[in-house]
């Protein structure tokens, strides 16, 4: 079935490959810098592209066009002894290409309906004792997985090999939620946490209607700050899948700051986490970015109010991401706070968007809320090069 949706955004037609040559380069290239790649093939599951090319490599073995747009496929491998000869055979390439001790060969979104279908993983069931088709997944992992072992590498794979029951040495990364590397870390599996929506870089960072086409969701770099992994985890990954990604520009501005706060989480073990002196650290940073020419998206300001009484905040998500408040008191004071430093915060009262040229806040301000009128404030940064943040909104009312 084709994505309409997905041609429509992205009508460009892909094609290429690299080199071994390339691939060498590439390696040494991250090396240099202390870097390893790890590469990851796709198996039994999101191998479209190894199907279309060899038809033979799935149950089903029938021809199927290459796929033109992103997504999860129904066409997988098929567990026969050609296959495995087939992935050994490029993963024999690969470990000579790249030299990590991980290999990752994915496992997740493996939809099982060719298997269901297909008389020789049947036999393959009854002859292995393999109770269902996750364990038909696992019986494939564990097979690749040996084989990686007696080559002195490592199987890395996302947390649905799990399911299929794989053995110890095999390292998840936890992708479908906290939970699910929770569970590997207690079955004994090294596990890389990935959580969806935490550390997925392809999410938006501020309002849709504000930011670069994207999958949707909100990550932001506080989001990214406050997540705590588990006790026994050995690492932690940010995930920037490019689908929507058409140049290195936006991969940055997708990446940057939010990869600044997921370096902080790896390294340090601040607890409790506290994002005020984080954003201090950081400043230094925006500084070097900015200087080296590395795009990133300017955080857009935050504020925090002071009343007499308590202060309740809800997120409206309309355009621009607006803060709502409520407080009895009769005064509050706004404080506009700013994470990139050097920036100057521009704002209005009459909520429209502030421009390079609105007041500059230099101090908090009050605001009197003895009548019956909300208030609207709207601020940007703009950085010393002129850039402009996105803008915050806060609409602030007394009940
Ligand atoms: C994943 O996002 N399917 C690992």
């Amino acid at each position: 079935m084709r994505d309409n949706d997905a041609t429509d955004i992205d009508p460009h037609r892909y094609c290429g490959f690299y080199t071994q040559a390339q691939i060498r380069e590439v390696v040494a290239y991250a090396k240099a810098r202390y870097v390893t790649i790890v590469p990851e093939i796709e198996m039994p599951g999101h191998s479209d592209a190894a199907v279309a090319a060899y038809p033979w490599l799935s149950c089903g073995g029938e021809r199927i066009g290459v796929r033109e747009t992103w997504g999860v496929s129904e066409h997988i491998y098929c567990p026969t002894d050609r296959t495995f000869t087939f992935l050994e055979n490029v993963l024999t390439e690969v470990m000579t290409l790249f030299p990590s001790v991980y290999i990752h060969t994915g496992g997740d979104e493996v939809p099982k309906a060719e298997w269901e279908r297909s008389s020789v993983v049947h036999q393959l069931m009854a002859r292995e004792h393999l109770a269902n088709y996750d364990a038909v997944q696992g019986y494939f992992d564990r097979r690749i997985e040996a084989f990686l072992r007696a080559h002195g590498r490592r199987m890395i794979g996302w947390d649905e090999i799990l399911d299929g029951g794989v053995t110890q040495s095999a390292t998840i990364m936890a992708w479908q939620n906290t939970e699910r590397g929770i569970k590997a870390i207690r079955a004994g599996h090294p596990t890389v946490m990935s959580p969806d929506g935490l550390l997925y870089f392809d999410a938006l960072q501020g309002d849709e209607n504000d930011e670069p086409l994207g999958i949707g969701g909100l990550t932001t770099p506080q989001m990214v700050y406050g997540f705590v992994p588990p006790a026994g985890a050995i690492g932690i990954q940010g995930n920037l899948w490019t689908e929507y990604i058409p140049t290195p520009h936006q991969l940055f501005y997708m990446l940057l700051p939010r990869l600044m706060a997921l370096a902080d989480v790896a390294w340090s073990d601040e607890r409790p986490r506290a994002w005020a002196a984080y954003a201090q650290r950081a400043g230094a940073q925006y500084a070097w970015l900015t200087r080296h020419g590395y795009p990133f998206r300017i955080p857009n300001p935050s504020f925090t109010l002071a009343a007499d009484t308590a202060v309740s905040y809800a997120n409206v998500s309309s355009s621009p991401r607006t803060v709502s408040a409520l407080t009895s008191s009769a005064q509050v004071t706004v404080s506009i706070n700013d994470d990139v430093p050097g920036a100057t915060i521009r704002y209005t009262l009459d909520g429209s968007t502030p421009t390079a040229t609105s007041p500059a806040y230099t101090a908090p301000f009050a605001l009197q809320l003895d009548s019956a009128q909300a208030h609207d404030v709207m601020a940007v940064a703009v950085l010393p090069d002129g850039r402009i943040s996105t803008p915050s909104a806060l609409h602030v009312e007394r009940r």
